[in-house]
């Protein structure tokens, strides 16, 4: 029997985590598949709460390394994953998108010789600048298994020489989505919470690095001010980079921006669905847009979703935020029937944890 062991550390990861781990207890025995978590994210709007929305079971290991710098960050993960590795003797580790999370596993397990496997490969931004897509790339480049979500991300590892290693069998994050959307109709009462139900409403969020500077942050304030004094009120749950430059940077009081605290992921995917435009410099939340049909208004000059932007959900409008109220107006007017066909198209049928997990258990000779 092998034994799999999922490395995660952030937000994004363990809404990844959730359908491998259903389809691996739906798959295979007891005990073929753990958890490890990293510690990168730990606060408990970022990491815990995740855990029981999403019925994740509960890591078998963290280690708790916590924030920093990232080369150090990356470090003090390879270093302990290293120690771990050696300690319980997976067979095969299997890693989630692109965070520092990930390349340091990627880099641990291949330095160890132990198979890797790359859940969500062969994205590009071709932005070198960010450090998601050296990771990625990195990641890519070190797995003996890579599972690209859509035809361009396969693809992309075809012109770098990865193809034969690469399945592709659809984008997770849609069977994240169809699961997680039905249990969010049910539990989340975010609208009612902050006072949006029945209005129209838009959803922002904004964490990199980039987008957090005081000058920057106060910037796009500015501009969601002039978008929120139309008659838009937009929910802003924060991420705590962003809410340390918050105090300095702008007065918000009236303004028609609700900031709150990062919400979990069923209230997150209720107000989504709920709002009329999404607004972010986020990955995973422009196609998580997309899927629930919401247009959306991404803060970066590239993006690793580029179908998200061809099939018309998704507008790349760059750091400066001048043209914010143009493209949101242009959002408002966008119906989601124009997608909604190419989403199987690009991202399959919500089945993908299951041929992934079968395709493992196949590849690994369980
Ligand atoms: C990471 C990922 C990014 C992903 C994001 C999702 C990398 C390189 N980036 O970025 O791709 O979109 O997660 O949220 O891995 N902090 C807390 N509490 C926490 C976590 C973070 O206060 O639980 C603060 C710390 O001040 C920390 C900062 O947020 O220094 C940044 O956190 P970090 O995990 O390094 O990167 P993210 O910006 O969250």
């Amino acid at each position: 029997m092998s034994l799999f062991v999922s490395v995660v550390g952030a937000r994004p990861q363990f809404v990844k985590l959730a359908p491998l781990c259903r389809a691996f207890d739906a798959l295979s025995g007891p005990g073929v598949h753990r958890i490890l978590h990293t510690g990168q994210h730990y606060d408990r709007e970022m990491s815990d709460l995740f855990f029981e929305e999403l019925d994740i079971p509960r890591p078998d290991v963290d280690l708790g390394i916590g924030s920093g710098p990232h080369g150090r960050q990356t470090a003090s993960m390879l270093e302990a994953l290293e120690a771990e590795f050696d300690r319980s003797g997976p067979d095969v580790v299997i890693v989630y998108g692109d965070t520092n999370s990930t390349l340091a596993a990627a880099l641990a397990a291949s330095k160890m010789n132990i198979p890797l496997c790359h859940i969500e490969a062969g994205l590009r931004s071709f932005d070198r600048s960010m450090p998601e897509e050296v990771n990625r790339v990195v990641a890519d480049h070190c797995a003996d298994r890579l599972y690209p979500p859509t035809p361009l991300a396969l693809a992309n590892l075809e012109n770098e020489g990865l193809g034969d290693r690469s399945v592709q069998v659809g984008d997770v994050m849609l069977d994240a989505v169809q699961y997680n959307l039905r249990l969010a109709e049910e539990k989340s009462d975010v609208e009612s919470r902050y006072g949006l139900d029945g209005r129209d409403y838009g959803v922002v969020t904004v964490h990199r690095p980039i987008n957090t500077t005081p000058e920057a942050l106060s910037t796009i304030l500015g501009s969601l001010e002039a978008i929120a004094g139309t008659g838009l009120p937009l929910l802003f749950p924060m991420h705590p980079r962003t809410r340390a430059v918050l105090p300095e940077s702008h007065p918000l009081a009236d303004s028609g921006i609700l900031i709150v605290e990062p919400l979990g992921h069923l209230d997150m995917l209720k107000a989504i669905s709920g709002a009329r435009v999404v607004i972010t410099d986020s990955g995973g939340l422009q196609k998580e847009a997309a899927f629930v049909g919401t247009p959306c208004v991404t803060l970066r000059e590239t993006t690793e979703w580029t179908e998200t932007v061809e099939i018309g959900a998704n507008v790349l409008i760059g750091t400066s935020p001048a043209e914010l109220k143009a493209a949101v107006r242009t959002a408002l007017e966008t119906s989601s029937a124009n997608w909604q066909d190419s989403i199987r198209m690009h991202y399959g049928d919500g089945n993908s944890a299951r041929k992934i997990v079968e395709d493992l258990n196949d590849w690994s000779g369980w």
